[in-house]
This record gives structure tokens, C-alpha cells and sequence, in this order.
């Protein structure tokens, strides 16, 4: 055999047509984080280049998400009122529902998925309700969270991403969306969600991190992978249509296999702490910024459909100008 590898690599007008994966700007979504107050465009210290906004500046930023091409935003909620049971979560005129009504009145092409959780709404920072012995109680929460994911469809959401990791809560999603009219509105379910290092920037940004205790008796715990296989089974026969991995770097073998068994839309979410390493790494100079090109192919070549990425803006201007200047 007369195999030269290098000949499909030589010729840098050849490597382009041999590549196996790539980025298209359709493949992106964009977290964004809505607060209360007005005129508020604040930069979060924790996630350098994303900004807290008020409802106000929702306008401008919607317009350059189009303008950019980016086809969808995540949208969390961050409350100015917090209780036990995280009442703003589903409040008819709550921080997540106006937003949506917002972004709907700027643009018919964005697409808005929202975060469906009660963690940034709850006084103690859990994302379900608590029982006497401090625990979260699981079926107990399933209401307040269907209530949620009601509440964003009737406010006009595309999308409902319940993030919460409760059993059985696609199942009551989708209950309260049928029975409501919402039969079209699909779940995007976070289904391999793990307890992660990797979230902190995201719970300073968002205010949500628990007051006492961890999430580990919720989310999963990272040293398994068949579990989470089916934690995604279960979550396709209660009713999800597209399934979330997240972390997404350090997950990349759940990708993979989630992707070998199961047909459906996969989803990475590069959460906040990979996004500040690489960040941070390229700021130092220790990394070139091409490392975040390389991380995004890496979930896109093990299976990844959509991207949820805090690098969207900048990984949309590097796929329009065709150069990279990510920060
Ligand atoms: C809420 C939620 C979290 C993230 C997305 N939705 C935080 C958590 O579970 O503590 C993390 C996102 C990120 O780190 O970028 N449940
Ligand atoms: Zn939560």
C-alpha cells in the first residue's frame, strides 16, 4: 500500500474539501441574561464580552443578534424578587415572560428558547422546592415548573429548555403545554446535565448559586456515562425533542455516544467556566484564539448539532469576515 496521508494535506485549497465538520452560524445559540431595572447594559464580571440587560436595551442587542445571523437565544431571568416556592419564575408579568413578549415585538426571526428552572427565583437558590429536611422534593416541584414553561409559551417562547434535572418534568411539561393549546412547542431538554465545576461564572451571572449545599442529589454525577444514556431514554419517552449535554468540552464522550444511540437533535451547551478558561487563557496569551475554533469543532465532530455558546457573537463575526478576532 502506497498511503501518503499528507497528500490530502499539502495543499491548504484541498484541506478545506476533505474537512469531515465544521461551523455554520446556523449552528449557534446565544445565552442571554435579562435583568430588572432600566437602561441597565452592564458588562458580568464573571463572563467577560456578555452583559446583563434590561428589558429596554433588549431591542438593540436583538437587532445585532440578526444582523450577526445568530438564529437563537437562551434566555435566563434574572429577578428582583426571590421566595421559596421562586413565584417570579412563572409570574404572568415576570423578568423571562416580558422579555420574551420584548424580543417578539423586535424581531419575527429570532428564536427565543428559554432556561426553564426555579433556581434563579428561589430564595434558596435550589432549582426545585424544599421540604422540611432541606431536601429538594421532586415531585413537588413538577407543577411550579410545568407553571414556568406555561407561562414562557403563553409569552410567546419558541422553545422551552427545562434545566432543572427533577424526574418526570419533561412528562409534566408537556402535559401542561398540550393541555394548554402548545401541542407545537417543543422541549429542549437539558438531559445530561452534570453537577459541575464548570457553572460557577454562570451562577455569579445569574445569582443562582445555592445557599446551602450543592445540586449533586439532582444532577448528575460526572464519573458516570451509562447513566446518562438514560437519563436522555427517559427523557425521549417523556415527550423531549431535543436533548442538551452540558458541560460540553470535558463531555464530549456522552456527546459521542448520545449521538451513536439515539436519533434525535443533540445540543452542547459550552457552559460558563469553559468558556472563561478559554477566555481567560487566550487574554494571557498562553492559548492563540484559533483554541476556541478547535473546541467548538471538537463538538461539533463528536455529534453536536447546536452550539449553546457565550462565544456566539464572536464565533458569528469570525464565520461572516472569515478571520479570527475573538477577543
Ligand atoms: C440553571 C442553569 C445553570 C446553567 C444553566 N441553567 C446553572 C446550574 O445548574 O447551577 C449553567 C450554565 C453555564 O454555566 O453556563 N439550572
Ligand atoms: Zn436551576
Amino acid at each position: 500500500m502506497n498511503t501518503r496521508m499528507r497528500r490530502i494535506r499539502n495543499n491548504p485549497h484541498l484541506r478545506p474539501l476533505v474537512r469531515e465538520s465544521g461551523l455554520n452560524l446556523s449552528d449557534f445559540i446565544y445565552p442571554l441574561f435579562v435583568v430588572e431595572g432600566e437602561n441597565i447594559r452592564r458588562e458580568i464580571s464573571s463572563l467577560p464580552g456578555n452583559y446583563h440587560l434590561s428589558i429596554d436595551q433588549l431591542e438593540k442587542e436583538v437587532l445585532e443578534l440578526e444582523d450577526l445571523g445568530i438564529p437563537g437565544v437562551l434566555l435566563f431571568g434574572i429577578p428582583d424578587h426571590k421566595d421559596a416556592t421562586g413565584s417570579s419564575a412563572y409570574a404572568k408579568e415576570g423578568i423571562v415572560q416580558r422579555a420574551i413578549k420584548e424580543i417578539k415585538r423586535v424581531s419575527k426571526k429570532l428564536l427565543v428558547i428559554t432556561d426553564v428552572c426555579l433556581c434563579e427565583y428561589t430564595d434558596h437558590g435550589h432549582c426545585g422546592l424544599l421540604n422540611d429536611q432541606g431536601g429538594v422534593e421532586n415531585d413537588l416541584t413538577l407543577d411550579y415548573l410545568a407553571k414556568t414553561a406555561l407561562s414562557h409559551a403563553q409569552a410567546g417562547a419558541d422553545v422551552v429548555a427545562p434545566s432543572d434535572m427533577m424526574d418526570f418534568r419533561v412528562a409534566a411539561i408537556r402535559k401542561a403545554l398540550d393541555e394548554h393549546g402548545y401541542k407545537d412547542i417543543p422541549i429542549m431538554a437539558y438531559s445530561a446535565k452534570y453537577a459541575s465545576s464548570y457553572y460557577g461564572p454562570f451562577r455569579e451571572a445569574a445569582d443562582s448559586t445555592p445557599a446551602f449545599g450543592d445540586r449533586k442529589s439532582y444532577q448528575m454525577d460526572y464519573h458516570n456515562s451509562d447513566e446518562a444514556m438514560k437519563e436522555i431514554a427517559l427523557d425521549l419517552e417523556e415527550g423531549a425533542d431535543m436533548i442538551i449535554i452540558k458541560p460540553a468540552l470535558a463531555y464530549l464522550d456522552i456527546l459521542q455516544r448520545a449521538k451513536d444511540k439515539f436519533n434525535v437533535p443533540l445540543v452542547a451547551y459550552q457552559v460558563s467556566g469553559e468558556y472563561a478558561m478559554l477566555y481567560q487563557a487566550v487574554k494571557a496569551g498562553l492559548l492563540g484564539q484559533e483554541v476556541i475554533y478547535e473546541s467548538l469543532i471538537a463538538l461539533k465532530r463528536a455529534g453536536a448539532g447546536l452550539i449553546i455558546s457565550y462565544f456566539a457573537k464572536d464565533m458569528a463575526k469570525v464565520l461572516k469576515e472569515d478571520k479570527i478576532e475573538l477577543i
